[in-house]
């Protein structure tokens, strides 16, 4: 297994993997384990986890999560990411917004075999619901797949992210609408967060993991 140059995160050929600080043997989404010495790992799937196809695709900041001293996750779903994501920052409470109450379940499931995970039921357009359990965090990462997912991240931001924070904002294109150009989708997106005090350091398209989808990576002006 050998490190890359994201904190947490090993690489054993092509594949990704992440320590398991959840319960021995604990499988979140029959991901593949390997145990070498005292460490079991977790395989990452890229083509699974938009995060895990964003490192995937090279040329990506190292710092993407590094030192984060708290996270909000919105858009948490069954926790596929999310428990990645509790690997790489195992003393750093990430606290996750989802709405669908189907979903929630097995997030809340999760939440009770991962010490720093906090599930909250929540609509990621309401951040006044949840801002003062969450307070300030150093990381904000959105996968919520919305029409107005722009101004979900930009309300977000406002709400809960530290000074010096650092946004990812998975923007699913064809969530916006059907018909208009992809790039004409993104440079929108790009702007939206620009007019709001944001630096859009990074613009990674992540086909063919996910296709339709772009990180945007952000860090305040
Ligand atoms: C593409 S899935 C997220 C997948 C997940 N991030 C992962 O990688 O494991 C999008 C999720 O966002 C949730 N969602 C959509 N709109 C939301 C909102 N306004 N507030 C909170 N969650 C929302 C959906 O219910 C769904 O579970």
């Amino acid at each position: 297994m050998d490190p890359t140059a994201w904190d947490g995160l090993f690489r054993e050929g092509r594949d990704l993997y992440t320590c398991n600080h959840g319960p021995p043997g604990d499988r979140v989404y029959g991901e593949k384990l390997r145990t070498i010495g005292t460490t079991e790992y977790r395989q990452w799937d890229p083509f699974r986890s938009k995060l895990a196809a964003l490192v995937s695709q090279g040329g990506v900041p190292p710092d993407l999560w590094t030192g984060a001293r708290s996270a909000l996750y919105l858009g948490g779903a069954h926790g596929t990411t999310v428990s990645h994501l509790a690997d790489l920052l195992p003393e750093s409470p990430i606290y996750v917004i989802e709405k669908s109450p189907t979903s929630f379940a097995p997030l809340l499931a999760l939440s009770k075999r991962r010490s720093n995970l906090y599930p909250i039921l929540a609509d990621a357009q309401l951040p006044e619901r949840y801002r003062a359990d969450v307070g300030l965090v150093d990381l904000l990462y959105q996968d919520v797949a919305q029409r107005n997912q722009a101004a979900i991240f930009v309300e977000n931001s406002r709400a809960v992210l530290a000074p010096r924070g650092r946004g990812i904002f998975m923007l699913k294109v064809r969530s916006v609408t059907q018909t208009r150009p992809s790039v004409a989708i993104v440079r929108e997106a790009r702007a939206e967060l620009e007019r709001a005090g944001m630096e859009v350091r990074a613009e990674v398209g992540l086909s063919p993991f996910a296709r339709d989808h772009v990180a945007l990576l952000t860090r305040p002006h």
